[in-house]
């Protein structure tokens, strides 16, 4: 993505964390292709926050104003300025439980990713595992997605498939896709710092 420096990344999350802690210690120090330059969490008791600040990166809770699922006319830019402030390449949403739009979307135009707990298009939205487990399919995942104005709809860049077992719950599945999206999160970062993304339409390749 860029030649030369390390990307940097600008992590934002609303829970524990574990999505942020598998990239920040995937590499030996120093030996990342990417650096994470903030953390913010629209929850000011998030354990991201807690796990960013043990790791020494700059980590703000930044309130969300009035709404529950998306920020607020003076939340959005207060996020796009401090993103903007810490020289962010790419946004990573690391269980960021607010919709991001308009204003935010065209700061950040193509450089915002996610991931999400199913195979995408299957199962959008909340609860993916369990949807999955509901309906019976064989095989469910991760996958990580580049963010558009829609649900978990943005172009697609990698999935980890992960099987359903039969004496599988909701919380034995939703366990071993977190361990897969452990792997395939900094391993995608990585990828794109070292610039081996190519996108086409909805199609994006990786080299
Ligand atoms: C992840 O499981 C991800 O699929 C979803 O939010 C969860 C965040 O978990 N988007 P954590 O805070 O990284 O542990």
């Amino acid at each position: 993505m860029i030649a030369g420096n390390k990307l940097r990344l600008g992590v934002l999350g609303s829970g524990k964390g574990s999505n942020f802690k598998a990239i920040a210690d995937a590499f030996p120090a120093g030996d990342a292709p990417y650096e994470i330059a903030l953390v913010a969490s629209d929850v000011a008791d998030a354990g991201i926050l807690q796990l960013a600040r043990e790791r020494g990166v700059p980590a703000h809770f930044i309130a969300p104003g009035k709404f529950r699922t998306k920020l607020d006319e003076v939340a959005e830019p207060a996020y796009i300025r401090a993103l903007q402030e810490a020289r962010v390449d790419m946004v990573v949403l690391a269980g960021f439980m607010r919709i991001l739009k308009g204003e935010f979307l065209r700061a950040f135009s193509g450089r915002v990713i996610n991931i999400h707990p199913s195979l995408l298009p299957s199962f959008p939205g909340l609860e993916a595992w369990k949807q999955a487990l509901d309906y019976g399919v064989k095989f469910t995942g991760c996958t990580v997605h580049f963010v558009d104005q829609g649900v978990d709809s943005g172009p697609i860049i990698a999935q980890q498939v992960v099987p359903i077992l039969e004496k599988d719950t909701a919380a034995t599945l939703h366990a071993r896709i977190q361990e897969a999206e452990h792997e395939l999160y900094p391993t995608t970062i990585a990828r794109m710092a070292r610039g081996r993304i190519r996108v086409v339409g909805r199609q994006v390749w990786t080299e």
